[in-house]
């Protein structure tokens, strides 16, 4: 069942600080995690080479920046390109990382001027030396912004992710830094591209697909999904309304009961 969109805008309190300095809106989710899917689909219904598709689609990844600012969410997590989208042909590796080149050099500066702090998890050791100067550079100088943090997933997998934690808790035991019996579910975490960054409480995947295609498998285990079968391109202030609504009508048990 996928959510229908058009809604009206959110109706939200006035934002608060909890103990831990994260800031929350009554009813807004905290984290917001976004499968951005449909570009291709997007692009072939128009005739148009798939980059045509990539293009518009990061035109969007700009409007939900300024979206999710508007709603209060505090951190906005986006899938942009998965460890298995190396699969795809090498001329639309070639137009990703082109696409992606010119998005880093063009939007930092106004990402900076808006407050956002930006991260990157996922491996950016197979993109090309320049592009991973330019993430080192982005992250390092957005480093002292609080007011949307903006995690944008490139080569990311999260089983490969689960997988390097993995090796790396194995690493801190056998240089006695870690008891193997100390190894629980919150120091585990800590060895997640993620660690220090709160759960996803919403995931939402566009293009009418139902499937979490390798994010966040760990950090998403009590999330929200909301489908929409909005096309990635075509997502609007109006979908991520629909979707913020759809969330704050679900009632999270996390296992126990409310009654
Ligand atoms: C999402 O759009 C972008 C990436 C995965 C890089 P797609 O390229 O997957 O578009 P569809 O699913 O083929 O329509
Ligand atoms: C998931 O979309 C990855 C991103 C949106 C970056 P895909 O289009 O790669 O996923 P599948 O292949 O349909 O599962
Ligand atoms: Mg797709």
């Amino acid at each position: 069942m996928s959510t229908t969109i058009a809604a009206p805008p959110l109706a939200v309190g006035s934002a608060q600080s909890d103990a831990s300095g994260i800031v929350t809106v009554p009813g807004v989710p905290s984290h917001v995690a976004i499968i951005m899917d449909g570009n291709g689909r997007w692009a072939k219904s128009r005739g148009l080479p798939r980059i045509a598709g990539h293009r518009e689609g990061s035109r969007a990844v700009r409007r939900t920046v300024e979206a999710a600012i508007g709603y209060g969410v505090s951190w906005l997590t986006i899938y942009a390109f998965s460890s298995e989208n190396w699969r795809r042909p090498a001329g639309e590796i070639h137009d990703l990382t082109g696409l992606l080149r010119r998005y880093l050099r063009s939007e930092i500066a106004e990402l900076k001027q808006s407050g956002v702090r930006l991260r990157f998890i996922g491996d950016r050791t197979r993109f090309d030396a320049d592009i991973q100067k330019d993430l080192a550079v982005a992250e390092r100088d957005t480093v002292a912004n609080s007011r949307l943090n903006l995690t944008i997933a490139l080569s990311y997998g999260s089983r490969d992710e689960i997988a390097a934690a993995a090796r790396a808790a194995i690493a801190a035991v056998n240089a006695g830094s870690l008891k193997a019996d100390d190894l629980g579910e919150e120091a585990f975490a800590g060895f997640l591209a993620t660690a220090g960054m709160p759960d996803p409480d919403l995931v939402i995947r566009t293009s009418g697909e139902q499937r979490l295609s390798n994010f966040l498998l760990w950090q998403a285990a009590y999330a929200e999904l909301v489908f929409l079968d909005v096309l990635w391109p075509d997502f609007e202030d109006c979908h991520f309304s629909a979707a913020l609504q759809e969330f704050s009508r679900r009632e999270r048990r996390f296992g126990a009961r409310k009654d």
